[in-house]
């Protein structure tokens, strides 16, 4: 059966993706506990999405939990997992006085099962939220969920379409999967891992040696202006050179 998803107009802008690394080295270089790092880190998450608001952001996805961090000790998983139970109560509530909108993407079978109903009254709570859609990844592996797609998919006829709206469907998304317009990755490494591995076919990279803890909107705000002067070609050739 077809479903008919109408995506609100204010979502069809620009599309950040957010890798926050550097958590843990910001909280080291400190002499604190890791956890601390993740405590600055959600501060910084709100600060950055408060300002992708008033930049007229339409999407911004951000990286919490992929699905290789079960690898970690299994007490910083543990503070991860209450971390983010805890903020997601804490931030829908500034979420729904800004209009943000916020889902969550990735697997939740598992998740400690507080945390899913901490997801879903999120969800919820903000599903009117129109002026920025906030994506956050948990449990989330774009291979995964490419994979999964691809079950669905089974032997359809496919086009680019009908595979975003399996991906979405895979992900608890709301939404058929929207391209990364821009992806910034904080911490100084400069790859993917494993995020938005399909939405990031066209997207533009901003690097920075900068640790998520101290990432500041003047910087957010220049990783946009950097975007803006890109010229995106999409596989085309240059404007000036076609006329
Ligand atoms: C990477 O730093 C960061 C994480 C694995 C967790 C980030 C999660 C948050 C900031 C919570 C966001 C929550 C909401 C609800 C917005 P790292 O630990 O890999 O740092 P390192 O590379 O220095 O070790």
């Amino acid at each position: 059966m077809k479903r008919t998803i109408v995506v609100p107009a204010s979502y069809n802008g620009t599309h950040v993706g957010i890798i926050m690394d550097g958590n843990g080295r910001w909280a080291s270089a400190r002499g604190l506990p890791r956890t601390a790092g993740h405590r600055a880190g959600v501060r910084t998450a709100r600060k950055i999405v408060e300002a992708a608001t008033r930049a007229n952001v339409a999407t911004v996805t951000l990286y919490a939990f992929s699905s290789d961090n079960w690898s970690r000790p299994t007490p910083e998983v543990g503070a991860l997992m209450r971390l983010l139970r805890r903020s997601l109560l804490i931030e829908s509530k500034r979420c729904v006085e800004n209009g943000v909108r916020l889902s969550i993407i990735g697997r939740r079978d598992r998740l400690p099962a507080s945390l899913v109903v901490g997801i879903q009254e999120a969800e919820a709570l903000t599903a009117h939220g129109r002026n920025l859609h906030l994506r956050v990844a948990i449990d989330y592996s774009a291979r995964e969920s490419i994979m999964q797609a691809a079950m669905l998919a089974g032997n359809e006829p496919m086009t680019r379409e009908k595979f975003s709206r399996l991906l979405a469907e895979v992900n608890h998304d709301p939404f058929p999967i929207r391209d990364v317009d821009l992806l910034i990755r904080t911490g100084g490494e400069q790859r993917l891992s494993d995020f938005l591995l399909w939405e990031c076919a066209y997207a533009e990279f901003y690097f920075t040696r900068c640790m998520w803890p101290e990432f500041t909107e003047h910087e957010f705000l220049t990783a946009l202006s950097e975007f803006e002067l890109r010229e995106r070609r999409f596989g085309g050739i240059p404007a000036q050179a076609a006329s």
